[in-house]
Parts: structure tokens; sequence; C-alpha cells
């Protein structure tokens, strides 16, 4: 893998950096170009960094975590921010996992009308996923996300060397997505992974890269095909949710607290896939290829609650059904989707029952 990778896109006008041991050079070379750096930075990781308050540099350190993405937070944040003076040549950096990024961006968006930001993923899966696209939010009692913008960072650095210090199962929670994004788009990816997945679970630097990169541009395809999710056909970014139907339901049957996203989004996935191979359109073979790389991978793929009717009534108050359908974005190959299936919630939990 080279020194460093650099996507950049036009139409987001956001540039993504992949480079490594370059986050506190990097903070250091904005606080030059920038009048005052805000920077946001997940309390675990703090001291794994080289960075003060210092000049123009103010640091905020957070306890992240799901808990964050709430009113309180962002409202005294905010207010942080406007008695400390900050303006519209000022710049936020938030650096940390997908909570605080998702905080920060919806800050950012909000305060002064929309201030600059940049995002710095420190887990996998914000490497891989939630600081690519513009999406941020916070949640509220009544669910996950509901209050938010779409707002696209200036800049997101992915510096792989603060993966050090990510508990193997968080860097599994971040695989979780990697597969997603090869199973509804690439299927030599997916192949690729089959073979390379234990020297990316041991962090295998150049392996990593690599696995990073194909997943952002998987990613970046759907978001500039569709970045506010208006497309009703394949090309939507809505496919992304591969596995999330469930997954969503099962996170918030249990309130977030069994799994962390992406053990609930793996069993999503092979739940969903196991239902479009029930609809006839995975290959039995296929199917079993996937759950062999899941099990291999060590990634969850089952829970009791799958065959329980209270799953059903969670996935009807998903945001994206409505009446008595349920939508699943399926896939019928490794590597291909299907847009949005709706199916009847009594057939979903018949089907449940048989799979
Ligand atoms: N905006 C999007 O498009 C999008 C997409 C997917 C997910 N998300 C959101 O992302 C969030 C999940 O993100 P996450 O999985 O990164 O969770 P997270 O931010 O809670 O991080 C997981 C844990 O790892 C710790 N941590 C972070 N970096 C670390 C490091 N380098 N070393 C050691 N510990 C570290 C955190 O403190 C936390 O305890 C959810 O809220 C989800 O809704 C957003
Ligand atoms: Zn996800």
């Amino acid at each position: 893998m080279q020194n460093k990778i650099y996507i950049k896109n036009k139409k987001l006008k956001t540039s993504i950096l992949i480079k490594k041991n370059y986050i506190s050079k990097f903070i250091k070379q904005n606080a030059k170009k920038n009048e005052k750096v805000f920077c946001f930075i997940d309390s675990k990781i703090k001291n794994n960094l080289n960075i003060d308050n210092q000049k123009n540099i103010k640091i905020f350190s957070i306890q992240s975590g799901e808990k964050v993405k709430n009113f309180d937070t962002y409202r005294d944040l905010a207010e942080k921010l406007i008695k400390s003076n900050v303006n519209r040549k000022s710049i936020l950096i938030a650096i940390g996992g997908g909570t605080l990024g998702d905080l920060v961006g919806f800050i950012a968006s909000t305060v002064l009308r929309g201030l600059d930001f940049i995002l710095i993923p420190t887990t996998l899966l914000s490497q891989v996923d939630s600081s690519i696209g513009g999406k941020n939010g916070i949640n509220t009692k009544y669910g996950k996300n509901l209050i938010g913008t779409f707002y696209q960072p200036r800049e997101v650095l992915i510096d792989i060397s603060i993966l050090k210090s990510l508990p193997k199962k968080e860097i599994k929670s971040g695989y979780s997505e990697i597969v997603k994004h090869a199973l509804i788009k690439d299927y030599s990816f997916f192949c690729w992974l089959e073979k390379n997945a234990n020297k990316l679970l041991n962090l295998n630097s150049s392996i990593l890269e690599k696995a990073i990169y194909k997943s952002i541009m998987i990613k970046l395809y759907y978001v500039k095909k569709d970045e506010k999710e208006f497309l009703l056909n394949n090309n939507s970014r809505a496919i992304l949710n591969f596995g999330h139907s469930i997954g969503h339901a099962i996170e918030s049957h249990y309130n977030y607290k069994k799994y962390n996203h992406g053990e609930a989004i793996s069993i999503g996935m092979i739940t969903e896939a196991k239902i479009s191979h029930y609809l006839g359109m995975l290959s039995a073979n296929e199917l079993k290829r996937i759950i062999t790389h899941f099990k291999k991978c060590r990634l969850k793929i089952y829970d009791n609650i799958i065959k329980d009717k209270l799953l059903i009534d969670r996935l009807i108050k998903d945001k994206k059904n409505f009446l008595n359908n349920i939508n699943f974005s399926l896939i019928n190959k490794i590597g291909s989707s299907i847009f949005y299936r709706k199916l009847d919630k009594d057939k979903v939990y018949k089907i449940l029952l048989n799979i």
C-alpha cells in the first residue's frame, strides 16, 4: 500500500485521506490554516495523541458511546462553542468513533447555521462506514438517529494506527460493515475477504488499508448516486441497509445493550440472506458460503429473538416501513443487491419461523 491515498469527491465537496501515524500532525497543520480549531476527542484515545490546548486549539474530551448522541450533550457542547466565540472561520474536528462523529456532525451543521468540520474516525466501523456520506444525528427516546441532517465533512482522515487500542469486539463490528459492502456490490471483494479476513482482523496494515479503501469506494458509489436517499431503484442509498432492517430491530429490542451495531447487523445480514434464499433469490450454495465465512470470522449469526413475534412489532416501527409492510434491502447473489422488497408482516413472521 502506498504511503497515502487521496480520494477527492467534487460532487460531495469532501476529500478523504488514508494515511498512517498522521493524526497529531494533521491537527497541528489545521491549526496553522484556520483561525480557531475546536477538537472533540474520545476520552479513551486522548492520551494516544500528542495534542493539547494551545494557542488556537481548544480540546473537548468526551466520554463517547451511544449515550452522547442526545439533546443534553448537543446543547452543552453547542453552547460551549458559542461561549468560546466560535465563528465561521473556525473548524470543528471530531476524533472518535461513529457516535462522536454523528454528534459533532450535527453540531457543525446547526451552530451558526453551518461550520466546516473534519472527521477523524478512530473505530474500524467509523472508518469504513459512518464517516463517509454526511449523515449525522442524535437519538430521542422514540428511537435512534431521529434528529439529524445530511451535511458533508470538509475532510476525513483515516489513520489505521489509531486502531491498535481498539478492542477486538469493535474490530469485528467494523468488519461486519466491510463484509456488507462486499455482499451488496462486489463479488471479487468478497472472495478476497474470504482469503484475507484473518489478517485483516489481526490488523495487518496493507490488508486493512485495502479493505477500508474498497469499502469507502462502495459506500461512495451509493452516496454519490443518491446522497439524500430519494431513489427507488437498485442504486438507492437504501441498499446500504442490507442486514439493517433485522439488525436495528434486534438492537432496539435489547435496548442497545446485548450487541454492538456490527454484531446486530451481522445477525441481520444472515437472517436477511436466509429470507432472500426463502424467496428464491439467493442460491443455497451462496447462502452456505456466506454463513461459512461469518462463522470462520466468529461473527454473530443468530439470536432466538428472530423467531419471536416481538421482533415483528419492532420491524414494523422502522422508519422506512408503513402500514403492515416491511421493507428489506436484499441480495440476490454475492455482490449483487435488490432495492427494497415490500413484504407483508404476517408473511415475514411465517418466513422467520421457517428459516
Ligand atoms: N452517520 C452514518 O452514516 C452512520 C453509519 C453507521 C453507523 N453510524 C453510527 O455510528 C455509531 C457507532 O459507531 P462506533 O461503532 O464507532 O461506536 P462508538 O463511537 O461508540 O465507539 C465504540 C467504542 O470504542 C471506543 N473507541 C473509539 N475509538 C477507539 C480507539 N481507537 N481505541 C479504543 N477505543 C476506542 C469508544 O469510546 C466506544 O467505547 C452508532 O451511533 C451508529 O448509529 C452512523
Ligand atoms: Zn450499519
